[in-house]
């Protein structure tokens, strides 16, 4: 199981078969969402689902998706001894999500359903995304099972914490599809970033202006963390210095540690210890431009005078980092530009870029489609004369690929 090393880098071109399994779990349904970001990324997948993953999800929309009939078992079409087959061709299976039942199943090399028959088959790289209820995923037995697993070389993506099935919530949430995808993609990437750390900010800032309020910004944090896991998925450390980065969106690597920020200042700090020794910054939290002059120490009360909130401006995080060299580090910020009658994007980028002095800037043109989720989105990376370094139109993880190839081909001067 598992025994095939990642492929090279070259080798990325073309499609890979790439075999997801789907086990009876509530998120089976992101499973579709795992195949379409797959498919779109140019690969070829094919569906085994367990029979308990068809009462969630329906045999039509699987085989809907990927183009493929569906089975669920050896016997649906014994000629075509179809375990074989596609355990055999497969260049990397994902199970996602993968039941407590599944993980214990493969770890004992039972093989009792076309999934876990092709799982035994096969020699490409393997990943498993398990979720469960946290008492199923915290007992021995199901820990014992993730260790055997793990020693024969299958990766885990830890499960996150949040809402499961029913009212309960814990440990025990499928990740992000994204993620999955991410993971998924990385297997079949070439650590090139190994030995290389990245210090990636994500989110937005929140400056208080009471112990309830504060002034702050929409950003998710979601580019970030794309980023965050594209850099890992190569083979970089990573630290992700998340500001209010909502719980279900943070990724969950070995590689990627997280260090909280909540103000602009706090990031400042972060930004500021963690930057010498660091191959690459890269700047993609929404920094408050300002914060309050003072925090109150109550409640601001209503029924009185409207309070006056005096403001001062906070650093501008990104121009110190790109004016004071000496941490060594390659210097990369973001802008969310829009057009308008004095100027298009690409200017008002170029004017950003030159002012803040970073080596790249990525500008990503919101407004002219939705940008939220995996709706295409086009970004533009510009380099410090304002030089386009490279344009692309896609998904998050996508964009997040092309900003991590850009930053290797220009640090290395190509
Ligand atoms: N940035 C920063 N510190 C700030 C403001 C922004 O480090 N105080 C960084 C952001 O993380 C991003 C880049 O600068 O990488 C551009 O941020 P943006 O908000 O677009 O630029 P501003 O300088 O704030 O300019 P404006 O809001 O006027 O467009």
């Amino acid at each position: 199981m598992s025994t095939r090393t990642a492929r090279a880098h070259g080798d990325t071109a073309g499609p890979s078969r790439i075999v997801i399994g789907v086990t009876g779990g509530i998120a089976a349904y992101k499973s579709a969402i795992v195949a379409r970001l797959l498919m779109k990324a140019g690969h070829d997948v094919r569906i085994v689902p367990t029979a308990s993953a068809l009462k969630m999800v329906g045999e039509s929309t699987f085989a809907a998706l990927s183009g493929h009939p569906i089975h669920t078992t050896v016997w649906d079409d014994p000629e075509a001894v179809e375990h074989v087959r596609v355990g055999v061709e497969a260049d990397l299976l994902v199970i996602a999500p993968a039941t407590a039942n599944t993980i214990a199943k493969l770890a004992y090399g039972i093989a009792d359903n076309l999934l876990t028959a092709t799982a035994l088959v096969a020699t490409c790289p393997i990943i498993i995304a398990p979720a469960m209820h946290t008492q199923m995923w915290n007992h021995p037995a199901t820990q014992a099972n993730i260790a055997t697993l793990q020693e024969r070389g299958v990766t885990v993506l830890e499960p996150t914490e949040g809402r499961l099935t029913g009212a309960d919530s814990g440990v025990g949430r499928l990740p992000e599809p994204e993620h999955i995808v991410q993971a998924a993609l990385g297997l079949l990437t070439e650590q090139d970033l190994d030995g290389q750390r990245y210090v990636i900010s994500a989110g937005g800032t929140r400056e208080p202006i009471d112990p309830v309020r504060f002034l702050g910004n929409r950003s998710t944090g979601r580019f970030g963390v794309a980023l965050a896991l594209a850099a890992a998925h190569r083979g970089a450390v990573v630290d992700l210095v998340a500001c209010n980065v909502d719980e279900a969106l943070r990724p969950h690597h070995p590689l990627i540690t997280i260090h909280e920020a909540g103000t602009a200042l706090e990031l400042q700090e972060k930004m500021l210890e963690l930057a010498p020794g660091a191959q690459a910054l890269i700047m993609t939290a929404a920094v408050a431009d300002f914060r309050p002059a003072k925090m109150t120490g109550s409640k601001v009360k209503k029924g009185r005078k409207a309070p006056d909130v005096e403001l001062v401006e906070n650093p501008d995080i990104l121009k110190g980092l790109a004016a004071d060299r000496s941490h060594g580090a390659f210097v990369v910020g973001f802008a969310a530009e829009t057009g308008d009658e004095q100027g298009t994007v690409l200017d008002y980028g170029r004017a950003k870029a030159q002012a803040k002095g970073a080596d790249l800037l990525i500008v990503n043109r919101v407004g002219e489609t939705a940008g939220f989720g995996d709706v295409d989105t086009t970004i533009t990376i510009l380099d410090s004369s304002g030089e386009i370094r490279a344009e692309h139109t896609g998904t998050k993880s996508q964009m997040a690929g092309v900003v991590i190839d850009t930053i290797f081909s220009v640090r290395k001067g190509v």
